[in-house]
């Protein structure tokens, strides 16, 4: 088979060297990759933007599946037309995708099909919002609707963040994403990373996840992407996923099907897990970065194979079998980030890492035959082992070899599971 995988991060740099490792494979190629990717696949120049580009290339190189890592062209509606042009796609449609790319969409979803997540109201004005926010008080979270890059959330914990909260939304701080809010209850509790392939009609359960968003150790500080992830997540325990499963899942599933938008993809739930069992907090119809790192260093089918399942809604006849071991992978990420990352900073070391640790690529490129730093998140180095303590250690062991005075990474990734393992 030939396949395009449509990308750039780490979570593409994983998904290339796991498709790389399929017997179906014939030729892999990328859009935009990086120097990571290009290890695995060819590197086209294609605008991913532009749909009828991308289509002409997939007629003209015979490409069997594409393959689209992020949301955004998902939201944009990528899928719909490669659909429409004859050519096989895994992601969902535009329609399907609101499930991300609208939170208030993905609520009322949740109110109608009693899905068990934060109350919350939906606003289109300043007035409205600030009103709704006074009323209920803090700790309260308030939301962009619309895809803001990660960046449309705050959880407040005083009233005033909260109020410049809705204001920052409707002065236009996230564009149109911020055109409407959504306001929500805080919830408290652990959080886990869930996904499922999903093909329209079958959800299969496809790994469990932690990652850590917070920049600095012990969890302090700004958001980011995420700073590092393992999997599985202890707390998803086997009752937890059936729950999981039941109440949050197949009504997804089954709603989207009625409402004429089946979901194929990938579903990424993320959950906090509190005394009620698990709560939605989110959506995402792509897979976690890093998180999806650490999922294909522990899957031992061919992911080829499952993808190509979802393309042609034959999930129901797979299984998804996983190595019996813990990942961890460590962001190593450009001095600066979450705020400007500093870039052109030259990394040495990449070939030094000890068997078994990939280094994946997520924000690298190659500049006078040396990789260089060329975003915020810049390396993602990942390693299994036995218990997530070895798989920890066994990541820092390969972090020490890099060469990169400019890069920092924390130090703790994993800490919860490897305090649970001491126990
Ligand atoms: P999101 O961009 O929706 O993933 O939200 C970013 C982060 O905000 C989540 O990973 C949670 O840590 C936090 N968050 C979102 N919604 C809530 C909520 N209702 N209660 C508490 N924390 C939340
Ligand atoms: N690591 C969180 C995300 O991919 O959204």
């Amino acid at each position: 088979m030939n396949v395009l995988l449509i990308g750039s991060g780490g979570r593409e740099h994983a998904l290339a060297w796991k498709l790389a490792a399929s017997p179906m494979l014939t030729k892999l190629y990328a859009a935009p990759g990086n120097p990571g990717i290009a290890r695995e696949a060819e590197i086209v120049a294609l605008d991913v933007n532009d749909h009828v580009a991308v289509a002409a290339f997939c007629k003209d190189k015979a490409i069997d599946l594409v393959v689209v890592g992020p949301e955004a062209p998902l939201v944009a509606g990528l899928g719909d037309e490669l659909r429409a042009a004859g050519i096989r796609v895994f992601g969902p449609s535009a329609k399907a995708a609101q499930l991300e790319g609208s939170k208030g969409f993905t609520k009322d979803l949740c109110r109608k099909y009693n899905i068990p997540t934060a109350a919350y109201e939906r606003f289109g004005n300043a007035a409205d919002a600030r009103a709704y926010v006074e009323k209920m008080g803090a700790p309260i979270v308030v939301k962009a609707d619309g895809l803001a890059a990660g960046k449309g959330v705050t959880v407040a914990m005083t009233l005033d963040e909260a109020l410049d909260a809705v204001d920052a939304c409707f002065e236009g701080g996230f564009g149109a994403a911020g055109a409407e809010v959504v306001i929500e209850e805080f919830l408290t509790g652990e959080e886990a990373s869930f996904f499922c392939l999903c093909d329209g009609k079958t959800a299969l359960p496809f790994g469990t996840a932690q990652d850590h968003k917070r920049v600095g150790e012990g969890d302090t500080g700004p958001n980011t992407g995420g700073m590092g992830a393992y999997s599985p997540a202890p707390v998803m325990t086997p009752e937890l996923i059936e729950r999981t499963m039941r109440e949050i899942i197949e009504p997804t599933m089954r709603g989207m099907a009625e409402m004429g938008m089946p979901f194929s993809g990938v579903l990424f739930a993320g959950l906090m897990i509190n005394e009620k069992g698990p709560q939605l907090i989110e959506y995402n119809v792509r897979f976690g970065d890093p998180e999806c790192q650490v999922l294909m260093m522990r899957l031992k089918d061919d992911l080829l194979v499952l993808l190509n399942a979802v393309a042609d809604g034959q999930l129901s006849h797979m299984s998804a079998r996983w190595r019996d071991e813990a990942a961890l992978t460590v962001v190593m990420a450009s001095k600066g980030y979450p705020g400007t990352p500093m870039k052109g900073t030259i990394i040495r070391g990449l070939d030094k890492a000890p068997e078994g640790v990939e280094i994946f690529h997520a924000g690298t490129a190659e500049e006078d035959g040396e990789i260089v730093a060329a975003g915020g998140r810049v390396l993602n180095v990942t390693a299994t082992g036995r218990t997530v303590t070895e798989a920890q250690r066994k990541a820092y062991e390969a972090v020490d070899v890099i060469d990169w005075p400019e890069g920092f990474c924390r130090r703790d990734i994993g800490w919860r599971a490897v305090e649970r393992e001491q126990e």
